[in-house]
């Protein structure tokens, strides 16, 4: 008979426990931590946006992160062919397999414009490395920054670069390429980024980043600010987007879901805070604007890295880490697609990984090209609320605000009102209450939570 789970054949699997939890942890923990967290926050004044995140991410990130890895795990395919297993095998309708299709979409959407931010670390090792930041100013520093999104040639280099690397890791294959990298560089950035926090409390201003990080003013949160918090807790966790479940597919049945979630998310969190905690003390004390957008650390880092002593060892280290967090964040996109090309073209995954590199690749000169020649163009700026953004902004957007939010929604409701309840004990290893209460916030609060903010955004 037909397998239908075949990633779930021995020689297919993750070869321990700690290795999903690696790689789920390398596709959580990126440029969304370091980059993207502090700046968003920066731009949503800071504390009430922080704490509307916390709650996004443990009333609607963990939840879909159990239910997105179980079912990856019990279709044991790529995210299309395991939904479409999983609505005959729990009888349901086939419209849910559009959670299958949103993922491929959106993660080959969400690489085009992560390269190219990737393309920026990658300058940043270095400049790092050459000392160009060594006794460097603000006015300086920006001005480094500007010069780099000024010039489409080379952020398209480095872009091109970016994808490069990511195509070859991919094309090896799941094991060889992901395993490895995460165990010994991940503790590594942890430590750098508390040691950047230790800097930044001798700075003069670190009360006043804590503050605005933690002590929360609702009257600067708006409703699109709500929606950017939401949309961010799944971006930065990865879910509803079919990576958590191609992960899964390849996870032993003996594996707990629920801890290594809990997990992931406290890890992922610990490093986005961190992050603010190293940046922001360093933007007050230059006098430097919190809300100044997508360049808030490629600004304010470089600046403690010109003052303290070793400084280029420091900052080449720190963003060379930063490069390998994107990496393994850029592996988990590609999957979803190059399964997707392997599993229903029949197409080989070097060929695969190549021409689906490719495609997104050519979709990321969109984005090189937002922060220089198209810089005025806004493609729906005739919708009031799509007003200044750019094709990068319209497609972060699309992604982490629209795709993965409703994509998770749409998980939590398979998982909670749609699937068989009786398999769903064993598969997401709670018992008894605690099984009860997780159902609980996964088939009412999660929904509701993602409900409610696409209904003030709307209205
Ligand atoms: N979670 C990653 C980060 O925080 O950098 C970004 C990401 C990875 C988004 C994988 C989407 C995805 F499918
Ligand atoms: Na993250």
């Amino acid at each position: 008979s037909q397998n239908t789970q075949p990633h779930q054949q021995a020689n297919n699997l993750w070869s321990s426990k700690l290795a999903f939890t690696l790689a789920a942890a390398g596709s959580a923990v990126g440029l969304g931590n370091i980059w993207k967290f502090p700046y968003i926050t920066g731009e949503n004044g800071g504390g009430a946006f922080v704490l509307i995140y916390l709650a996004c991410i443990f009333l609607i990130g963990v939840p879909v992160l159990v239910a997105e890895t179980m079912i990856g795990r019990k279709g044991g395919q790529s995210p299309v062919a395991t939904m479409r297993t999983l609505t005959r095998t729990e009888g349901t309708s086939r419209g849910w397999q559009a959670i299958g299709w949103n993922g491929v979409i959106a993660s080959f959407l969400v690489l085009s414009f992560y390269a190219v931010i990737g393309g920026w670390a990658l300058v940043y090792i270095g400049k790092a490395a050459l000392g160009l930041f060594t006794g460097a100013d603000a006015e300086a520093i920006g001005g480094q920054f500007g010069n780099l999104l000024a010039n489409p040639w080379e952020l398209l280099l480095w872009h091109s670069v970016f994808m490069a690397i990511v195509v070859f890791i991919v094309s090896r294959g799941i094991r060889s390429g992901l395993e490895k990298a995460v165990n010994l560089l991940m503790p590594l950035l942890f430590i750098l980024l508390i040691a950047m926090v230790f800097y930044a409390m001798t700075s003069g201003s670190f009360g006043q980043a804590v503050s605005f990080m933690f002590s929360p003013d609702f009257s600067k949160l708006t409703t699109a600010g709500v929606l950017t918090a939401l949309g961010h807790a799944a971006f930065t966790l990865s879910i509803g987007i079919g990576v958590l479940m191609a992960y899964g597919s390849y996870l032993p049945k003996s594996v707990n879901i629920a801890k290594t979630a809990m997990t992931i998310a406290v890890l992922d969190t610990g490093v986005a805070l961190l992050a603010g905690l190293a940046i922001f003390p360093l933007v007050f004390a230059n006098n430097l604007e919190p809300g100044a957008g997508p360049g808030l650390i490629f600004v304010t880092l470089p600046l403690a890295f010109g003052q303290m002593s070793g400084g280029a060892v420091f900052g080449t280290l720190f963003f060379a880490l930063l490069l390998v967090a994107a990496i393994t964040s850029a592996i988990s996109m590609l999957e979803p697609v190059v399964e997707w090309l392997e599993e229903h073209k029949g197409i080989s995954r070097v060929k695969s990984a190549i021409g689906g590199g490719l495609a997104i690749w050519f979709i990321g000169i969109g984005t090189v090209l937002s922060f220089n020649i198209w810089g005025d163009v806004h493609p729906l700026g005739f919708i009031s609320f799509f007003e200044g953004k750019t094709v990068f902004d319209l497609l972060d957007f699309l992604v982490s605000n629209l795709m993965m939010p409703l994509g998770g929604l749409a998980i939590a409701l398979f998982a909670g009102w749609a699937m068989k309840r009786e398999g769903l004990v064993t598969d997401i290893g709670l018992k008894g209450s605690s099984f009860k209460a997780f159902m609980f916030v996964l088939r009412f609060v999660t929904p509701a939570g993602i409900g409610i903010v696409f209904l003030y955004n709307l209205v």
